[in-house]
């Protein structure tokens, strides 16, 4: 099966986020019913909660073409201006990680945006001048883990903002078991919940822990994910009971160990561990904090007493 079709390709077919659907499913039909454009979505959030997915369910649900690209990949002004001249009329166009769009792309985007218009520099020097041509109609849709890395102007010009939520361990469970049922492996209800309840709130984890489960299952089972294959295997892959893995674990016994729990700063967590800071902030840390075992402070990064009892280390004295 092929890996594309995991993805939910309709709103009716994608599970949780139920706020963010329920108005895009507005939003949509009453673009639809005005055939116009839908105004520009910005979707952001933790890595992993359904951007990308979301992005092309609008263009779906809409009935347009979508062109997806990311921020970085746009290096000069005139590449964006190629794709938006490419564009249909109510097509979406997708960038992801928008926060790294370059500064002078940026500035080609505003009027874009704004009036479906490409200002042009023609000639140089004194005989310069700027024309300016018709886009078609279209409907960006961005997408960041770094909402407050956008400036302003950027940020203004989106008419739907959307926040992805961490999901449920029961909504990790369903999408567990549809994954499973795509797939064509057998579940047990009781060892989707076991991997729902190790997702970290993500979708993409919850996915990929199935496949890796069901890599033991066929080789070590009867092909069949049981509880107690599902537990065995999450224990080797190393994924414990909430879901932390190796690099949780360090960076939490580094701060522990190290810094005497903290506060120290994230670049100093990072080089003690050896991991990029940009990955810790985008990746680990945000469900750290989520689940309360890690508290940012303005002199760094704290462990919680929660912490210390799920690595089973003791809570040193506060006096
Ligand atoms: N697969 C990954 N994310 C999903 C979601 N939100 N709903 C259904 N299936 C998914």
């Amino acid at each position: 099966v092929a890996e594309f079709s995991l993805r939910p390709r309709y709103l009716s077919e994608y599970i949780g986020q139920s706020q963010v659907k329920d108005n895009l499913k507005v939003y949509i039909e009453a673009a639809k019913l005005r055939k116009e454009a839908l105004d520009h979505v910005i979707l952001y959030g933790p890595p992993g909660l359904g951007k990308t997915t979301l992005s092309n369910i609008i263009a779906n649900e809409l009935g347009v073409n979508i062109r997806t690209t990311s921020g970085p990949a746009i290096e000069r002004p005139g590449d964006l201006a190629a794709i938006l001249t490419n564009l249909q009329e109510g097509d979406v166009l997708f960038i992801d990680e928008i926060h790294r769009l370059h500064r002078t792309v940026e500035e080609v985007l505003y009027p874009a945006m704004e009036d479906f218009a490409l200002d042009i520099i023609i000639g140089k020097g004194p005989s310069a001048r700027s024309v300016r041509l018709d886009l078609p109609a279209f409907t960006l849709v961005g997408a960041t883990t770094r909402i407050g890395l956008l400036s302003a102007p950027l940020r203004d010009r989106f008419g739907v903002v959307s926040r992805l939520e961490y999901y449920t361990v029961d909504e990790l469970t369903y999408i567990v078991t549809r994954t499973a049922d795509i797939l064509e492996v057998g579940i047990v209800g009781e060892a989707a919940r076991e991997i729902g309840m190790r997702s970290r709130g993500t979708p993409r984890i919850a996915n990929r822990l199935l496949k890796r489960v069901r890599d033991f299952a066929q080789v070590r089972g009867d092909g069949v994910i049981t509880t107690e294959l599902a537990q065995t295997a999450l224990s080797l892959i190393q994924v414990d009971n909430l879901g932390l893995d190796e690099i949780d674990h360090k960076m939490l016994r580094a701060i522990i160990t190290s810094f005497a729990g903290g506060p120290v700063g994230l670049d100093t967590i990072a080089a003690t561990i050896g991991e990029e800071s940009q990955t810790i902030e985008d990746v680990y840390e945000p469900y750290l904090l989520q689940i309360g075992f890690l508290q940012r402070t303005p002199r760094g990064r704290t462990v919680t007493p929660q912490a210390y009892a799920h690595l089973g280390l003791p809570i040193p004295d506060q006096n």
